[in-house]
């Protein structure tokens, strides 16, 4: 069964989306000198945002996937947050990059890198393609941060609905919703 389909009004399209990944790109290059980064992918959203992202980091990088979930199928952030799967290699020691499509509340990400801190790596560093301030319910931010948005809920370029729209090519808002 397909689902019914959403009323959508573009963003961000490809081409500004690909021009702020590289420039984001070009920032965390100059930021690690060289040295060597894992750079963390957060499943499932982030996973197209991290493909460009570290094609665009000129370092010796390796990745890694952590997969999370916080949302079910709503829209709306349930602050529950678990790891559905860890990371394959340890972080002591390392400079660890965690890659993320977006910060709603923040919870995600503050639960991550509270989870990922106690592991004592070199260092970590955190960067997310989009940021809603407004909604924000917890003390964190971004260090790298694509485009910020209002509260409306966006879609494409990985983000999904109901696991729907990950594979349009630009973000869009959507307007309405039934
Ligand atoms: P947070 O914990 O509230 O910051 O939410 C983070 C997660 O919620 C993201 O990784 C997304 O998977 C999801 N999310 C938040 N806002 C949106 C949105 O506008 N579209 C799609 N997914 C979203």
């Amino acid at each position: 069964m397909s689902m019914a389909p959403l009323q959508l009004e573009k963003l961000l399209d490809e081409k500004k989306i690909a021009a702020r990944v590289k420039e984001m790109g070009a920032e965390i290059t100059k930021l690690c000198k060289k040295e060597d980064l894992i750079a963390v992918c957060i499943l499932k959203g982030s996973f197209m945002f991290y493909s460009d992202l570290i094609r665009s980091i000129d370092a010796d990088v390796r990745t890694d996937f952590l997969g999370c979930s916080s949302y079910g199928n709503a829209t709306k952030s349930s602050g529950e947050v678990k790891l559905t799967l860890d990371l394959t290699h340890g972080i002591q020691g390392k400079n660890v990059l965690l890659v993320e499509d977006i910060v709603d509340t923040g919870l995600t990400m503050d639960f991550i890198t509270k989870t990922l801190q106690a592991r004592n790596p070199k260092r970590l560093i955190t960067a997310s393609l989009l940021f809603k301030p407004k909604a924000l319910k917890v003390d964190f931010k971004p260090d790298y941060v694509g485009f910020e948005v209002g509260n409306e809920f966006v879609v494409g370029y990985g983000l999904d609905y109901q696991g729907y729209y990950r594979n349009l090519p630009y973000i869009a808002q959507v307007t309405s919703m039934q």
